[in-house]
């Protein structure tokens, strides 16, 4: 068998003999929908001139200064986000992990993420199994009601593309001042964090019900920059009393991992046919994009039931 057939054939065995699953993702599992990351420079300027042409970052950006000082511009980003998020449909790869959760796994999961696109609630996983530790794009905030809404059904933001600027930044229904994305930005002393402190306590009780018998964690497309996502799953790997294991799925090799010195990780490089047994508390390193390694994790599980 050629190695990568054997390494999501073992991967998949993992996945088999799991209790709970907890997925972990970061803006990579998107990538593969249309979405794109923000992470390189470029990326955003050639996504938003704007941004080249004031010399902005992310950081800047993604910032309540910026909503503060130059609202339509603001807007622009966040309406052309809210836009392009409506637009993309969540790429297979969503629906064969949702599959694996809930047909072979009895609905054991629960989703970690910091995307703020709703990708997984519009995938049809459980809105009371998704955290969303950065917000959602999806739901406004105003800071004078200091509350949380949705942001109404089919809305569209309609944009300048030649100033870059939204022609109508959205008010709040209740006040009228200007409402911003109920999303964590940079230095945001101001985000309203109730809705994500009530996911968490979900996400805390299924992390408390499942660690003695033990926890699968599949982790895709989580960065290194804000390692927000990727300590998140090894905090979990390690603090599991059961039998754990952590399936990283990321193209880039360039990953890091805490346990780099102290487990064997397996890879596609290093994966050995006659070392056949699976061994507990496992890491293994999928260096491939979301939608084929998840379907491709979807069809070895199949195969086993
Ligand atoms: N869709 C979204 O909601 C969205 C999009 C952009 C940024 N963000 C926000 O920005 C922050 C970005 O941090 P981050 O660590 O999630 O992202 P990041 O941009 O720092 O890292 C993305 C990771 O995805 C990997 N990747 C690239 N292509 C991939 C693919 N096809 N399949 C799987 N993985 C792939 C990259 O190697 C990288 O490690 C997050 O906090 C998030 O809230 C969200
Ligand atoms: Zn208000």
């Amino acid at each position: 068998m050629d190695p990568s057939s054997l390494l999501y054939k073992r991967v998949a065995r993992s996945v088999a003999r799991s209790k709970a699953i907890l997925v972990t993702a970061g803006a990579g599992i998107s990538i593969d929908s249309g979405l794109p990351d923000f992470r390189i420079k470029e990326g955003l300027w050639e996504a938003y001139p704007y941004f080249k042409n004031t010399n902005m970052t992310f950081m800047d950006a993604a910032n309540p200064r910026f909503f503060k000082t130059k609202l339509k511009e603001f807007w622009f980003f966040y309406g052309h986000r809210y836009n392009l998020y409506q637009d993309h449909l969540p790429h297979s790869g969503y629906s064969a992990l949702l599959e694996i959760c809930e047909k072979y796994l009895g609905n054991k999961y629960h989703v970690y993420t910091s995307n703020v696109d709703g990708h997984f609630q519009k995938a049809g996983f459980s809105q009371r199994k998704i955290t969303e530790c950065n917000g959602s794009i999806n739901h406004f905030q105003c800071d004078s009601c200091r509350i949380i809404y949705l942001v109404p059904h089919r809305a569209r933001f309609e944009l300048n593309i030649k100033n870059f600027t939204c022609k109508k930044p959205p008010k709040c229904t209740y006040c009228s001042e200007p409402v911003r994305p109920n999303v964590l930005m940079f230095n945001d002393s101001d985000w309203i964090a109730c809705r994500t402190t009530k996911q968490e306590e979900n996400y805390k009780k299924f992390i408390s019900e499942n660690s003695k018998d033990g926890i699968t964690i599949i982790e895709i497309g989580a960065g290194t920059v804000i390692p927000t996502i990727r300590a998140r799953s090894e905090a979990i790997f390690s603090d599991t009393s059961g039998p754990r294991t952590l399936i990283r799925i990321n193209p880039d090799p360039s990953t890091h991992c805490a346990y780099a010195q102290t487990h064997c990780i397996v890879t596609e490089e290093n994966i050995d046919e006659n070392l056949e047994e699976i061994y507990q508390n496992e890491i293994f390193e999928i260096k491939e994009s979301s939608k084929p390694a998840l379907k491709k994790i979807h069809e070895a599980v199949k195969d086993l039931f």
